[in-house]
């Protein structure tokens, strides 16, 4: 299960969650694409582990078509994949905290416990309004940026826009609501509970989910 040309980011002493198979519905990329849609609503329907799982392995997970552990279902300059997945179980199935996406496990690594969290202390954009889920992107700048230098850092930001897509798309064949979150939070706080450095792991993008608030 390793290719050794690719990095991974693991917190092997940290308690580790195993993630059921991924089921991802099968629709038509066209009635995906003219689906998709960022919502801002979200229904208090704790999300289910099958739901997270789907969408944390379709988007950054290891794409088992070419047998070499080389692709993901995104590309990435160099094949680097410089960028790394966080999880914050806000309402779901899987105990409230906030997790690592272990990429080669398909698992969840748990940084933090908590029984309530302020969301709005981190991200205080109110009109997003009680997500159940958050995916933190980030990128470890080292992987791109020693093979491409400078260009390399934009680089890791495209990929960020492609697994964006990836995931509201699949969350589109789910019925679950995304929306993408470029800015407006507070970076240091949440570069703080994340335990994350700016200068070599900068946060890249966000997605808030949640199931449709019908
Ligand atoms: C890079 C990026 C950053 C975004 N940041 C936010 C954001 O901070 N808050 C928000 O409510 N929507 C955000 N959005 C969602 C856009 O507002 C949304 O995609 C746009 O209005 C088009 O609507 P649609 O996605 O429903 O087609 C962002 C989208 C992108 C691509």
């Amino acid at each position: 299960m390793d290719n050794p040309t690719i990095c991974y980011k693991t917190y092997l002493k940290n308690k580790y969650v195993s993630l059921c198979n991924p089921c991802l519905p099968r629709i038509s990329v066209k009635k995906a694409l003219l689906n998709r849609k960022s919502y801002r609503v979200f229904s208090q329907t704790p999300l289910s582990v099958q739901d997270v799982s789907t969408i944390l392995y379709y988007g950054l997970g290891i794409n088992p078509s070419f047998h070499d552990f080389k692709h993901r279902f995104y590309p990435s300059a160099g094949g680097k994949f410089p960028l790394e997945g966080y999880f914050f179980a806000l309402k779901t199935h899987i105990a409230c905290g906030i997790y690592h996406y272990n990429v080669q496990r398909h698992g969840l690594e748990q940084l933090s416990s908590f029984s309530s969290f302020n969301l709005s202390e981190y991200f205080p954009q109110f009109i997003i309004k009680k997500p159940t889920g958050l995916i933190v992107l980030t990128g470890m700048l080292q992987r791109t940026m020693e093979k491409y230098g400078e260009r390399g850092r934009r680089y890791i930001d495209m990929e960020a826009g492609h697994v964006g897509q990836n995931i509201q798309l699949v969350c589109t064949a789910l019925n679950i609501h995304t929306v993408p979150i470029g800015g407006g939070y507070y970076l240091k706080k949440i570069e703080s509970i994340l335990d994350i450095n700016s200068k070599s792991e900068p946060v890249i993008y966000v997605l808030a989910l949640g199931y449709d608030a019908k």
